[in-house]
């Protein structure tokens, strides 16, 4: 389903509700951090790099949009105790949770599978896959005491249709598309709506990585497609659950 990029974001329209977004320090990430706190929300800045996390914070107060939480983790190493430590503090800090974003992602190595490098295969699955599981897993408790919650996936055109080459990325895209779809399913009678999200194309390093030849200049800034995050997460779109989501690359 397409949805446009075309958002205004009203002042206060997330006032009081917590979201969560990994990978919050630059990319996307970053992007989605500063529309959601110009709406008035309380981000929770999941990432691994301090520097880059304490940078975006300060754009954000810089801008005086609400002020966000920083949350260091490294989505490779965490376990299932750094997630129930996690749910324990928006627990004791917020007694719930409005959003969950699962952004952090790696792009592995363009490599056909029979070539592919094993070790790499892993932290590709770790990062993109098994972290945003046990994250979601983990939280689903505190997702389950706000009165309208959303989890949103970002997958890729990749994730949807195989290409060959892109290996444990495109795969770990189709596996967050069978968590999304299933979740979605599962929670359909609860407060709590899952999506995934294709993004479509954006100037970011992620970008650059996979398409070394092309000219950067022609894809869209991130802070073009961000806004309508502040949609998904308003209750607009309350309606909205388990559906594959994409944006127009414009
Ligand atoms: N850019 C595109 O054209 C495009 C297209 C389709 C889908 N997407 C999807 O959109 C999302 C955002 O992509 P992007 O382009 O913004 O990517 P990006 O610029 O490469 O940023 C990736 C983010 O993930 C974080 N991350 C990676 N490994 C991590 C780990 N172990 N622990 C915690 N954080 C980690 C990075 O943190 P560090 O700074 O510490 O590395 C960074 O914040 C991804 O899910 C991607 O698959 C992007």
């Amino acid at each position: 389903m397409e949805i446009s990029t075309n958002y205004s974001i009203t002042k206060d329209e997330l006032k009081n509700k917590v979201i969560l977004v990994t990978g919050a320090n630059r990319g996307f990430g970053r992007a989605m951090t500063l529309d959601l706190a110009k709406a008035g929300a309380n981000i929770i800045m999941l990432g691994r790099d301090l520097d880059s996390l304490e940078t975006t914070y300060d754009e954000v107060l810089d801008l005086g949009y609400q002020e966000p939480i920083l949350y260091p983790l490294d989505l490779e190493g965490a376990t299932p105790e750094h997630y129930e430590q996690l749910q324990k503090n928006i627990l004791d800090n917020f007694g719930q949770l409005d959003g969950l974003i699962h952004n952090a992602s790696i792009i592995g190595t363009m490599m056909p599978i029979e070539q592919y490098d094993i070790k790499l295969w892993y932290s590709t699955m770790q990062i993109n896959v098994n972290a945003p599981f046990m994250l979601t897993q983990a939280l689903i408790p505190v997702l389950n005491k706000s009165s309208d919650a959303r989890v949103l996936f970002l997958s890729s055109s990749v994730g949807r249709v195989a290409k060959a080459y892109w290996g444990a990325y495109g795969v770990s895209k189709f596996a967050i598309e069978g968590i999304s779809k299933t979740l979605s399913e599962e929670l359909e009678k609860t407060n709590i709506k899952v999506n995934s999200i294709d993004p479509g194309r954006m100037r970011t390093e992620m970008r650059r990585t996979a398409y070394p030849a092309e000219n950067a200049d022609n894809n869209p800034l991130p802070d073009t497609k961000s806004p309508v995050i502040v949609y998904l997460m308003s209750k607009k779109a309350k309606k909205l659950n388990g559906e594959q989501l994409v944006l127009p690359n414009v």
